[in-house]
Order: structure tokens, then sequence, then C-alpha cells
């Protein structure tokens, strides 16, 4: 931690030494986040500062932002590319989370200090690491932990381990986070139970899960009130009773069908309460907050997500809300789809491949999700086609990396086998490669994968 600290201050000393700063970030919950934080604490150190957003740092928007030859904070993104970067002759610091392809003294990123990127530290927790060296910015721990909790950092053990916990106290004791024990499920400040309960997939609750009916009778079953007054009722509206029991009975459900005790036990844990949002708003709870945030950027309206991390609660803050009703329609469309199309197991992966029907920019979310029905022993590989390519979304779970499973890597070299590009975590990555190439590719991460659990 120390040693992390260190380089954070000398990150810091760095970008103390310009004044006009080119932040480039990358366009989800955590990029949006680290992109807010470099911004606002460069502006309070005096430093004028502009941002750009990128899908993915390849050769082309390296080249677009050498262009314009200014120095560089790469937040979220950057430890990928480093060899990349250095050809293009931008100078630049990284704050980063992703595999590095290597050191260099430019670099904040927790795998070099020995830390698992994929769950102890986001791009956001990362960047805010910086931002504490360069001015008074406790304040934007509150949005840190936003940024690693859109990462799904939270989702291995229900709550925010290693150094994320670090940030977190600090978001504590400067009174911009609160932290309860509550059920972990999206939608607890803002939607009506039976919503919430609906747009449910991790776990995937059998009967309720995609129906509206399911989810209503479920409570009715239970006596819990579904409607006050004729509003509908939301979780934060409800009893300590009421939530027991609807936490009682969906754990009593799950264990009767025998789901593993791992999935179980997570349902339960920790939420973080941004403690100056007014309760019952889409950025009370940080998993609501990252929600919002992917619901703009993951559809090209990244400014709207920057400005309501940036403080904005009226017009950006408008729009976002109804980005967000369309972004739960797409997932819920795509979790279907896939349901639909059915997930192709070979011999070490799963796949299913997409086509046009789910956007590239929300696949791995899909991914991620469908885990809730999909076989846990094997990593999911899904595609969808846009107009680069293909791009490719993997995700795994923590019991396969203990094993040895390492998307990056793999897909790093089975892309560039067929002439794409890949990199990533080890239990989330993705890659881009060339249309008719996805067979070929699977071959070869089959393999790969194959090979990385017999190590
Ligand atoms: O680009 P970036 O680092 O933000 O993406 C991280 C990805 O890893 C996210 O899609 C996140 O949901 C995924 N992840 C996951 N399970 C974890 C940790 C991260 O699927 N336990
Ligand atoms: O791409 P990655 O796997 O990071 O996606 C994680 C994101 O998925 C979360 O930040 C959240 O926005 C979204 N999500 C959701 N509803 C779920 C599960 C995930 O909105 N039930
Ligand atoms: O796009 P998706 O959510 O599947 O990405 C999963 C992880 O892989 C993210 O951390 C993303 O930054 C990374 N990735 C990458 N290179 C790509 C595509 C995704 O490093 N070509
Ligand atoms: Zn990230």
């Amino acid at each position: 931690m120390e040693e992390l600290l260190k380089k954070a201050n000398s990150i810091a000393e760095i970008l103390r030494r310009e004044d006009d700063i080119l932040i480039v970030t990358h366009i989800d919950a955590d990029g949006i986040t680290s992109g807010a934080i470099a911004y606002r604490a460069l502006e309070r150190a005096g430093k004028e500062a502009d941002i750009r957003f990128v899908k993915s740092l390849d050769d082309e928007a390296i080249e677009d932002i050498a262009d314009e030859n200014r120095f560089v904070w790469f937040t979220d993104l950057g430890s990928g590319q480093i060899s990349s970067i250095e050809r293009s002759g931008i100078r630049c610091v990284i704050s980063d989370h992703h595999n590095p392809e290597r050191i260099t003294d430019n670099q904040i990123n927790p795998h070099i200090f020995g830390h698992d990127g994929s769950y102890e530290l986001s791009g956001s927790t990362t960047t805010y690491l910086v931002a504490r060296f360069l001015g008074l910015n406790f304040d934007l721990s509150g949005i840190a932990i936003v940024g690693a909790v859109g990462d799904l950092q939270d989702s291995n053990y229900g709550r925010l381990v290693g150094l994320n916990r670090f940030v977190l106290k600090e978001a504590e004791n400067s009174g911009y986070i609160e932290t309860i024990r509550d059920i972990r499920f999206f939608g607890k400040q803002t939607r009506p139970v039976f919503k919430m309960l609906e747009y449910t997939f991790d776990p995937y609750l059998p009967g309720i899960s995609g129906s509206e009916r399911g989810a209503i009778d479920f409570l009715v079953s239970l006596g819990v009130r579904v409607k006050d007054n004729e509003q509908w009722l939301r979780w934060i509206d409800l009893t300590a009773e009421e939530k027991r029991k609807i936490t009682s009975e969906i754990v009593r459900m799950l264990i009767s069908r025998r789901y593993p005790f791992k999935l179980i036990w997570r349902i339960v844990g920790e939420s973080y309460l941004l403690k100056e949002e007014e309760p019952g708003t889409e950025v009370k709870d940080a998993m609501e907050f990252s929600t919002l945030l992917n619901a703009t950027a993951r559809y090209g309206e990244e400014m709207i997500g920057l400005k309501v991390c940036l403080g904005d609660r009226d017009e950006a803050f408008r729009r976002a809300k109804a980005l967000l009703q369309n972004h739960r329609r797409n997932l819920s469309d795509g979790i279907k789809l896939v349901d639909e199309i059915g997930i192709v197991e070979l011999e070490n992966v799963q796949y299913f491949h997409a086509g046009n029907r789910i956007l590239d920019t929300i696949i791995g979310i899909v991914a991620g999700m469908s885990y809730s029905f999909a076989n846990r022993g094997k990593p999911i590989i899904a595609f969808a086609e846009n107009d680069d390519g293909i791009k490719v979304s993997a995700r795994a779970t923590k019991a396969l990396v203990e094993k040895g499973v390492h998307l990056a890597q793999a897909l790093k070299i089975a892309a560039e086998k067929v002439g794409g590009k890949g990199g990533g975590h080890s239990i989330a990555a993705g890659a881009t490669i060339p249309k008719g190439s996805e067979d070929e590719f699977l071959k070869i991460l089959d393999k790969l994968i194959g090979e990385q659990v017999l190590k």
C-alpha cells in the first residue's frame, strides 16, 4: 500500500508540472467516474483540462490523441496499450487497473504492486489515489466507490475488498459514504419492489426474473404490501420485517433448487449509500448510480453521465434517467435473447452469438448476467457484430480464475492469431476480431483455456 501511495504521489507531481491536460477515459461507469475525478482534481489544482471518451484505445484512437499534441492523463485504460502509446510519442500519465503490458514509471496500476486490479482496485479508485495528492479531494471518494461498484468489484464477496476498502474507509470517515447491510439487488431506492425482483437476473429467481406477474404474486403470497395509497412501494419503503420475509423466502427458494451456496450468500451484503444524495433517487445507492452511468456512456451519451458525476441534478440528470429506461429494457431483452438462442458448450468454454441483436457496448453486461442460468463451470464467450467486425466479451467466475483461468491473456493471444486485438482482466475480458473468424477464434480459445486450467 505504501509503495502504491508513493506512486500516486509521484504521478500527482508529474501532473502538477503540466498546465494543459487532456483526460482520456473509458465509456463505462468506472471510466466516467475516473474521468470525473481526474477532471475535478485538475480543475481545483488550477489546470486547463478537457475530457475525451473512447470505446477502446486502439491504434486509431491513439493516433488521434497524439495529433492533438497535449499532455494526456489516461484513466481506466492505457496500461494494456503502453507500447502503442509510447510509439505515438504521447507524453502522459496513466491511472489504470487493466492488465499492464509492462511496468513504466508514468503508470499507477494495482497489478504492478501485487494487487489484482479486477477486484481490489478499479480505474476510479486508482485515479482517486492520485487525486488525493493533487489537493483536498475527499469528496471525490464517493464517486470513486460508484466506479468500483460499476465494475462489479464488490460482487465476488458481496462487499468491496482489498485496496478498495482503503478508499471506502476514507469515504466513510470524511462523511461521503454510508455502508449498510442489505439485499444486493439493483433498484432498491427507485423501483417498485416487484420491478426490482422482475429485473433481478443475478441470481436468476425462478418464476420471478423476467416476469411481472410472477414477481407480484410472489410478494402477495408472502403477505408483503405491494402498494400503499395507490403508490407502488419501493424496497426502502418496506418495514424491516417485510424485507426479512422477502430475503429469507428467496434464500429458501434457491436452496430448495440447489443453487450453489456461494451464489446464495452473496444476495445479502454491503450497500454503499452516497450520504449527500436524496434518498429514493438513482444516485443514492452506488449500484444504481453505476447503472445510471452505464445507461449514458454505453449509448454514446457519456457527457450526460459525466455531468451527473460532477453534480448536475437538473437537465443532465433528467436525461440520464430517460436513458436508464432504455438501458434496462435492452438488458432485459438481451438476457431473454440469450435464453432463446441458447448457449453452446465446447470442451472448456461456452458461447453465444447475438449477431446484431445485442449492442456491442452491452454484450459484456449481458454475458455476465447470463451466468444466472448458464453453466458456472466454464467461461462465457459472447459475440456481437459492430461496424469494425465482431465484438467479443468474455466473463468467468472467481472459482474459474482460482483454477487458473485468465481471460485477458487467452483473449489477447486468440484474437491476435485471427487478426484482432484483446485484453482486460482475468475474470472479464474483451476483444475485436474480423467477421467470419469466430469459429477459428473459439477453437484457439477453447484450447488455451484448457491449458490454463491444467497448469
Ligand atoms: O473495462 P473495465 O475494467 O471497466 O471492465 C471490467 C469488467 O469486469 C466489467 O465488465 C465488470 O463487470 C467485469 N467484472 C466481472 N466480475 C467481477 C469483476 C469485474 O464481470 N467479479
Ligand atoms: O460490463 P460490466 O460487467 O461492468 O457490467 C456491470 C454493470 O451491469 C453494472 O454496473 C450495472 O450497470 C449493470 N447491471 C445491471 N443490472 C443487473 C446486472 C448488471 O444494470 N442486474
Ligand atoms: O467490453 P467488455 O465489457 O466485455 O470488456 C471487458 C474488459 O475487457 C474490460 O475491462 C475492457 O476494458 C477490456 N477490453 C480490452 N480490449 C478489448 C475489449 C475489452 O482490454 N478489445
Ligand atoms: Zn474499469
